[in-house]
């Protein structure tokens, strides 16, 4: 495991770098992406290394981890809507190489098994990007998900729907449910880019990398993943040296 403990602005501009050295050194890269707030930094950097012309998009295939079910692509809070905002929309990638999973499919079992299917038939994903739920969830595989799963449909937890409340109005309008890349699906990325920060995420990735390795704490799998990179600021790394 390579770990880089900085400034969370340091994390953002050395994940974007190494996102772009593997772009330019296989510009058709198959890229998995996540949404909340740990990786909008480092989406900053690479939009701004994109103007640069450090880096073209126009051959990454994108395939995002989760989506919630039941909102329109168009609303703020869906994960769409998010990647557009903060991604998509400012840099040269093709609209017809980002993919996430649809939540509005009308059969979402067959949604996530096609997913699975086109990820895998795209050659697999290259490098995967990663943020990490205060439960220790990846992607929406909260705490007890099988190592096993594949892309999925969940019912999230009490603690996430409270966390994610804060982009919706109220609680009551967190979606109950998602669809969501499975913890097999993410390990088979050939690399992974786990960002965190905050002193509210000391604990958990103390846990996560330090603490045994189980289902109860999915991102603890991670350990055992032979090409992980952790970015994590200084405040979340308080437990870590
Ligand atoms: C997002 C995702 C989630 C988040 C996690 C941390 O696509 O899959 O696992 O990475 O909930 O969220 P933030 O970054 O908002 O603390």
């Amino acid at each position: 495991m390579y770990l880089f403990i900085g400034t969370a602005e340091d994390c953002d501009k050395k994940g974007a770098l190494e996102i772009v050295n593997q772009i330019n050194n296989k510009p058709d890269t198959i890229l998995g992406l996540a949404t909340g707030s740990t990786p909008v930094g480092m989406y900053q950097n690479l939009i701004k290394l994109y103007r640069d012309k450090k880096v073209s998009f126009s051959q990454v295939k994108t395939y995002n981890l989760d989506e919630y079910v039941g909102i329109p692509r168009e609303h703020v809070c869906s994960y769409y809507y998010f990647m557009q905002e903060n991604l998509f929309s400012h840099i040269d990638i093709p609209a017809e190489n980002v993919s996430l999973p649809d939540g509005n499919a009308p059969d979402l079992e067959k949604e996530c098994s096609d997913y699975e299917e086109r990820i895998a038939n795209s050659g697999g994903i290259d490098l995967q990007v990663l943020g990490i739920g205060h439960n220790g969830h990846i992607g929406f595989n909260e705490p007890n998900t099988p190592f096993e799963s594949v892309t999925h449909l969940v019912d999230l937890t009490q603690s996430t729907i409270k966390a994610n409340s804060r982009f919706f109005e109220s609680e009551d309008q967190v979606p109950r449910q998602a669809l969501s890349m499975g913890i097999k699906t993410i390990m088979q990325a050939k690399k992974i880019l786990l960002f965190v920060k905050g002193a509210d995420k000391a604990d958990i990735i103390h846990k996560a990398l330090k603490g045994p390795v189980t289902p109860e704490v999915p991102a603890s799998v991670l350990q055992l993943h032979p090409n992980l990179h952790v970015y994590v600021d200084k405040a979340a790394a308080a437990k870590l040296k």
